[in-house]
């Protein structure tokens, strides 16, 4: 059966990485004959100057018929003034709310040809590899009520909620234990449950869900120390679990533990394993229309896509080794430059990573 897949270009850098990665997925339809149809919908800034929402219905339409979904990236200085109710943000926040993408996995892996550009030393991160699950669909990002307001006193306030319900708190942590599981069996839940109730609930059901896991070892630890210990000592970390806000601040430290956040791809899955496939960096409006953004965060989205929702391990594995080829070869886009490689433009990377699966026989 046709497998459909929905690209979400996005904002800033968006189209041009997703150009890539849709290079990537039409190989897979020539070379292999993969039974995938592309669709393409708006999301993001780019929606609300085409249609005055930043999640139009028919892109909400279009997910939910599609198996799977490819995300650029979404938001720029040009639609920061604009009520928060249609801002950029909003369409992604809302498109994970509506699908019920509620685990997202992103993983921080350390290629070692790049161990030169992390900013700590080599030793401290080499052969990193962490898996941060964060609750995608919870906590403070979505809880009621919130907003800003005029009190008695005639003073305006700003006021969000965190609110965890234990099914919210389960099913994160099923999804955590079993990747831990598929993976070194250590899992380290973080939460801040000295002074945040919400989370001292949280520590309370995951304890309570690591009775069905008695495999894997669990720790907790406070997001204030977990940040710290990224920095110092990454590696003592397996696989960590966390609530929406904390996995959205740790995993951007995370990201650049490995050198380049321009690297790393994420998956955001409901409870059918449907799931939203993107790179973890923002539209980086900066360099958007440049040519010198880094796909393969995109690409290995594509991977990541292939490996959780499509059941085709074997050509998320190829397209990884690809991504690996293409770095042995030397090719660099500019955020991962370094002296005595070659820069290259955003598709020149993705040309190169197409050639990579061309050329490899796989026959054997
Ligand atoms: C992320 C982003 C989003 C988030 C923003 C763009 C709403 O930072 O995916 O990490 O905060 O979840
Ligand atoms: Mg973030």
């Amino acid at each position: 059966m046709t497998q459909r897949i929905l690209i979400l270009a996005g904002d800033g850098i968006g189209p041009e990485i997703t150009a890539e990665a849709v290079k990537i997925l039409k190989l897979l339809q020539t070379r292999w004959n993969l039974d995938i149809a592309l669709d393409f919908g708006l999301i993001g800034g780019c929606a609300y100057d085409a249609t005055g929402v930043p999640l139009p219905k028919e892109t909400l339409e279009l997910a939910q018929h599609a198996d799977a979904i490819l995300l650029g990236a979404v938001g720029g200085p040009q639609w920061e003034s604009l009520d928060i109710k249609v801002r950029p943000e909003k369409g992604l926040l809302g498109i994970r709310s509506a699908l019920g993408l509620f685990a997202n996995l992103r993983p921080a892996i350390l290629y070692p040809q790049l161990a030169a550009a992390s900013t700590l030393k080599p030793e401290v991160v080499s052969n990193l590899d962490i898996m941060i699950v964060r609750e995608l669909t919870g906590g403070i990002y979505f809880s009621q009520p919130r907003g800003i307001r005029q009190t008695d006193t005639g003073e305006r306030e700003g006021f969000n909620t965190l609110v965890y319900r234990e099914s919210e708190i389960r099913r994160i942590a099923k999804v955590a234990f079993t990747t831990a599981m598929e993976r070194d069996s250590r899992l380290c839940s973080v939460d801040k449950a000295n002074v945040l109730e919400a989370t001292e609930f949280w520590r309370e059901i995951i304890t309570d869900v690591a009775k069905d896991f008695p495999k894997v070892k669990l720790s907790h630890m406070y997001v204030d120390n977990a940040a710290m210990q990224l920095v110092r000592n990454p590696k003592q970390f397996d696989v960590m679990v966390t609530t929406n806000m904390f996995g959205d601040i740790l995993s951007d430290c995370a990201a650049m533990l490995t050198g380049s956040i321009g690297m790393l791809p994420s998956a955001s899955l409901n409870e059918q394993g449907k799931g939203m496939y993107e790179p973890i960096h923002g539209s980086a409006p900066d360099i958007a229309g440049k040519g010198i953004a880094n796909p393969l965060a995109t690409i290995l989205s594509v991977a990541m896509m292939l490996r959780y929702s499509l059941d085709m391990p074997k050509y998320a594995q190829r397209i990884e080794e690809a991504v690996g080829i293409v770095l042995a070869q030397g090719l660099r886009t500019s955020d991962i430059y370094a002296p005595n490689t070659t820069e290259v433009s955003t598709d020149t990377m993705g040309d190169a990573v197409v050639a990579a699966l061309t050329n490899v026989d796989y026959s054997s």
